[in-house]
């Protein structure tokens, strides 16, 4: 298996078109994985998602990772970096454990710290951006640790499990991040 780059207990490799799989599939149909995301609006098949990861792969302004586990390979979510400026030097980054049993191992932190450093040193990127609803407490703890920072609020912005929640917009400098 390629590895692109190494970390403790997961590596991270280009997505390819043989990962959509059942498996993909049900973290995209399953509420615990998807409350925090826009994803799960809508149920998501198998041929609306072979032609997003295929929209994704040919896209120049979007890299999109698998998150492998080290010890067997097995495919455990993604994290893509996107939306990149080249003139300003900045990137948005979206993070999807979808094994359930992975989370709270220190994985997210993990891929998150893999990705940005790739993003910094790599591709010369000088901030990264993300978005996160305000409900999501394992995702913000996530970036707070790695030195993000909120920059902004649109207030009651999103429909929610049957309330209207805040998004977040946090941001994160070279300098800042904590890993
Ligand atoms: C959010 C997500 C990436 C977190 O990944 P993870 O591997 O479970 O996170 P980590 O194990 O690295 O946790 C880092 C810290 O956050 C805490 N944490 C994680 N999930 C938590 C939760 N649901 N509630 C409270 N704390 C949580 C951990 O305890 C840990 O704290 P510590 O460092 O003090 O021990 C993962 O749950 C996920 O992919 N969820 C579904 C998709 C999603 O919401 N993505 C983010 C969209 S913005």
């Amino acid at each position: 298996m390629i590895r692109f780059i190494e970390g403790k207990q997961i590596y991270i490799r280009a997505i390819e078109l043989t990962d959509v799989s059942e498996n993909y599939l049900r973290w995209l149909n399953e509420p615990d994985v998807t409350t925090g995301l826009l994803s799960g609006t809508f149920p998501s098949t198998i041929t609306e998602l072979q032609s997003y990861v295929e929209q994704k792969i040919n896209d120049r302004n979007t890299v999109m990772f698998a998150i492998c586990d080290k010890s067997t390979n097995r495919h455990i979510g993604n994290i893509k970096l996107d939306n990149f400026d080249w003139i300003s030097h900045t990137c948005e980054l979206g993070v999807l454990i979808g094994e359930k049993d992975f989370w709270g191992k220190g994985i997210g932190t993990e891929a998150c710290t893999l990705a940005i450093q790739y993003a910094f040193n790599i591709l010369n990127i000088r901030k990264v951006l993300l978005a996160v609803y305000a409900t999501n407490i394992g995702a913000i703890k996530v970036y707070e640790k790695l030195g993000f920072v909120n920059e902004g609020t649109l207030r009651k912005h999103i429909w929610s499990n049957g309330n209207y929640i805040d998004k977040h917009f946090m941001g994160l400098f070279k300098e800042e991040l904590k890993q």
